[in-house]
């Protein structure tokens, strides 16, 4: 099928919602060929929803009717034998993984000195542990290969502290020193790794903390606001659009760099 990913196959973790599933539909949409990776079942931490089984399979759907081809993996990022299981299936299927999306992550408030130790590990093994697991087993995919994008979702709390998110903030500046050192380690075999730094997102996740909190998801947008734009969240769409243009080849000589998708928030 013609587009700009065609032959393409992407790997995305927690696909089923949110930019995840975004990102895979915009990549089907170019004929990339997708492996949709989520957790797809509730998590004690944070507490709020995850993706589900369902929505993984309405994402297969979706890219079908898109003319692609969408393999779903349920499983978690800290899994090695979930992750393995799934990057061998892609490649048995697929041939290859030309494009990786660690993008699976949590959120959740607390200040330092109230969280519990389940709640520290559970966001770096999630957000920071999780994308080297997965990483790991993509890499040698795309060195054999001789090319490959690794995009990592960071955030602005990956640039800069905030309050109550210290855990968040340390899960997401590790991603940013992942990319800056995986980019020197595989500029050698061709492959590029990037990060992007959304604001605040049109998500369940926002949703889903705003219910936490007791707020609207218009507050929980204003606790951390600082758009410069007029705009209290980008969409999901917004932040596949950063991905694709990072994943193609009109980025082919980017790497080891943030993408900053914030409305201006860091500006300030
Ligand atoms: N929403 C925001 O405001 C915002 C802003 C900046 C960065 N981010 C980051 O963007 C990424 C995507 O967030 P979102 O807004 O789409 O959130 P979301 O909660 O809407 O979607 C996250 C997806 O990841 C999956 N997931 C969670 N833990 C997993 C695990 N252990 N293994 C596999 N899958 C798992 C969930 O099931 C869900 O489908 C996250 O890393 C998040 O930290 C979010």
């Amino acid at each position: 099928m013609p587009g700009e990913f065609a032959g393409k196959v992407a790997f995305v973790t927690g696909a089923a919602h949110g930019q995840g599933r975004a990102t895979a539909i915009a990549l089907a949409r170019e004929g990339a060929r997708i492996a949709a990776f989520d957790v797809a079942r509730p998590l004690g931490y944070p507490g709020y929803a995850m993706g589900s089984r369902d929505d993984l399979e309405s994402l297969a759907t979706a890219c079908k009717e898109l003319g692609s081809d969408c393999l779903t993996f349920a499983g978690d990022v800290r899994q090695d034998a979930d992750v393995t299981v799934a990057v061998e299936r892609t490649v048995e299927r697929f041939g290859r993984v030309d494009i990786l999306f660690n993008n699976a992550g949590i959120c959740a408030y607390g200040l330092a000195h109230e969280l519990t130790e389940e709640a520290w590990d559970a966001m770096l093994d999630i957000n920071l542990k999780g994308a080297w697991l997965v990483a790991r087993r993509v890499i040698p995919v795309m060195i054999r290969q001789g090319s490959g994008v690794i995009i990592n979702n960071s955030s602005v709390a990956g640039l800069r502290g905030m309050g109550q998110l210290s855990h968040y903030a340390a899960s997401k500046w590790g991603l940013t020193g992942l990319t800056k050192s995986w980019a020197i380690e595989l500029a050698p075999h061709g492959i590029r790794v990037n990060s992007i730094h959304p604001t605040g997102v049109n998500t369940p996740m926002n949703d889903g903390l705003a219910e936490l909190e007791g707020l609207t998801t218009r507050e929980i947008a204003e606790r951390s606001a600082g758009n410069l734009l007029p705009v209290p969240w980008i969409e999901p769409e917004d932040v596949a659009a950063g991905v694709l243009f990072l994943a193609s080849d009109r980025a082919r000589y980017v790497t080891g760099a943030p993408l900053v998708l914030d409305a201006g928030l860091l500006t300030r």
